[in-house]
Formats: C-alpha cells, structure tokens, sequence
C-alpha cells in the first residue's frame, strides 16, 4: 500500500496555492506516495465525515495552477487550540485533530501557510509525533529564512499596477494619490511596489514619520513642475502620535485598517493638493499568480515532497540565493521579518528620491 501525504491551505490566502497543491501531487505521485487534501485547513479533519479528498496529477487539467484562491479552502480564525464552539465556548480540540489525522492514516502533512499557521501545526506536530513538511506562503513576505513566500510577487505586481491605474488620473486633476496597501507588521509590499510604481512617499511600519516632511516631500515635487503625486502607505503605519489604526469586525475580530483615510486630508491640508485615497484590499490575494509566484509554488511543493521522501521532517523550504532549500520550520517563525534599515530596497528607494516621511 503507498504511503499518503496529506496537504492543507492554512491562513490568510494568496495567489500561487493551487499551483503548490497541483506541484505536491505530481512529485508524489512520480515519487509513489498518494496525496490526499485536507478541506478548509485544519477546521475539515474535525468534521463528520472528516473534509478530504484524493488529489491526482490529472485534476489539474492545465487550468487549475493559473487560478488564485485554494482549490481547498483555508481559514485563518479556527485555532485548534482555541476552538471556538457553536454554543461560544472555547475548546482546546489539538487532541482530536491529531486522533484525526492518526484515523485517516496519514503518514506526513505538508502544510502550506505562514507564521500563525505554522506554529499552530509545529506544535500539533510535536505533541501528535506528526510528520510535518511547511511550505511558506503570505502576501506580507514576513517569514524569516526565506527570501519570498508565495504570493508576494502577485500582491506587489497588483499594487503596482493600481499606482500605474492612479498616475494617469492624479495627473489630469492636479491630485495627490494615497494607495494603502496590505502587509501586517511588515512594509515589503509597500516598499517594493512603491518602487517599481514610481511613488514619491513610500510610509512603512517599521519607519516614523511625520507629515511636516510628508508636505516637504511633496512641496520639492511641485517645485519641480509636476502637478501630482504617488504616495503608498502599509497597512499598519500608526498616526504619528503613534495610535495603531484598525477595523474591529462583527465577532470582535480586529484587522489594521484606515491610515490611508485618516491620512488624506491630513496631507490636503499640509500641501494644499487635493487628495483621494484608495485602499487596495483583498484584491492583492486574489486572481491569477505572476509567473514567479508559479515558479516559486512550483520549486517549493516539489522540494517539499522530496523532504517527505527522504523522511526530512519539522522542516520549511525555503528560496534562498536562487536555491530550494530546507529550515527548521521553529526557526523561521522565531520573529516576523520586517523591513530592515539595511534592506537593499531602502537604499535604492533612498537613491531614486523617495521619501520615507522622515527627513
Ligand atoms: O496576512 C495576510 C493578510 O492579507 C494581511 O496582509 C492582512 O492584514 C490580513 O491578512 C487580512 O486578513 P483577513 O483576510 O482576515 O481580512
């Protein structure tokens, strides 16, 4: 009887997660390994009958792989940990996710998710003796140890072509353009998007601003005969005051949310330029990956399978140098990697004029 890998989408989702599941199922299946997929994250196994299905090469006909979303669904609020029942109450159900997993007759998982993710399976690993396999996957680009995950790329080119969709309409109506773009704690997507879209202000987390040097920024570009600008702002930016902005949503449920908006009229009244905002939203994780989010998804799953092969467990891959290679998954949920003052990027933002709101 062949061995099963089960796979699973865990977390917020992102372009590129089908073309990784559809990349798990050829390895194993060329490697002699069944590939099963868990439905809806680790919330399915739970369910009566648990939520699975057989993968196989062929249910991926050549379109799947070009479409964003997960084929299996995924979910970024039911920690088994802290399971919140129908009735309110909250659970801890790692126990019966791990009888589950031993029911179904599993014999590796690999998990495709970021940092929440992957240590909510790390430690159902350790405490289930589960063989564990993680892809990294997240829009923020905030794991550590790996240079992308998938779906950055896809987030940053949609963001830069939102900045090329508002140049050419801040242009005819003499405006400054605010673009608010997602990324948590980390200003990845608002960096490289800022660049590669041309923007004057580039306002990160992980940099203080002040909005005197915002108008200062934007006073030089007026000075200098243009009549508009571009200025792209992460999610979690706080006010200068240093208040952290969020949307609290039915449930309780908060996600960062609204710097973009406080700041407009902010800026409209330093500079004297009329100003409109945008917030880009969800629209970063959904349609069809860039070709480097399918090369990217592509390498992982077949390395990660390959790991499941040579019985390499606990274990992330990772892009470094131009290279598949493998960490400890403990390793690179240790810290969120955020923006460093050292960050290449920075210093090429730094030489091209940008802004950070600083100086
Ligand atoms: O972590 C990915 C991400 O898209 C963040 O950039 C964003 O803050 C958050 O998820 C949004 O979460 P939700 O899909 O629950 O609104």
């Amino acid at each position: 009887m062949s061995k099963k890998i089960a796979i699973l989408t865990s977390g917020g989702d992102c372009a590129g997660l089908n073309a990784v599941i559809r990349a798990i199922t050829h390895r194993a299946h060329k490697l002699g390994w069944e590939a099963i997929g868990l439905e809806n994250g680790t919330a399915g196994i739970l369910e009566d009958p648990p939520r699975v299905r057989a993968l196989k090469p062929g249910d991926f006909g050549g379109t799947l792989m070009r479409q964003g979303g997960t084929i299996l669904g995924t979910t970024n609020s039911k920690n088994p940990f802290q399971y919140e029942m129908p009735n309110g109450e909250i659970k801890d159900r790692s126990d019966e996710i791990i009888a589950a997993f031993k029911a179904l007759e599993i014999d590796a998982i690999i998990g495709i998710g970021g940092d929440g993710s992957f240590a909510i399976l790390n430690k159902l690993a350790e405490q289930g003796g589960l063989n564990l396999v993680g892809i990294p996957k997240t829009i923020d680009n905030d794991l550590d140890m790996t240079d992308f995950s998938v779906g950055f790329d896809t987030a940053v080119a949609v963001a830069t072509e939102a900045l090329d969709r508002l140049q050419p309409t801040a242009a005819s109506h003499d405006r400054v353009m605010l673009l608010e773009v997602m990324g948590r704690d980390a200003g990845h997507i608002a960096l490289t998007a800022g660049i590669a879209g041309g923007v004057d202000i580039i306002l990160i987390p992980e940099i203080p601003y002040n909005v005197e040097s915002i108008a200062k920024k934007i006073a030089a570009v007026k000075e200098s005969g243009r009549n508009f600008a571009l200025v792209i702002v992460s999610e979690a930016v706080k006010t200068p005051g240093g208040e952290k902005l969020e949307v609290v949503y039915h449930g309780g449920e908060k996600r960062y949310g609204g710097i973009a908006e406080y700041l407009g009229p902010k800026v409209a009244e330093a500079t004297g330029f009329e100003t409109r905002v945008t917030v880009l939203g969800h629209v970063q994780r959904g349609g069809s990956p860039t070709y480097n989010d399918r090369l990217l998804a592509s390498a992982f799953g077949v390395k990660a399978v390959e790991l499941v092969n040579e019985g390499k467990f606990g274990r992330m891959v990772a892009w470094q140098d131009h290279n598949v290679v493998d960490v400890p998954i403990e390793d690179a949920i240790k810290r969120c990697r955020t923006v460093g003052p050292d960050d290449m990027l920075m210093h090429t933002a730094r030489s091209l004029g940008i802004s950070f709101g600083d100086e």
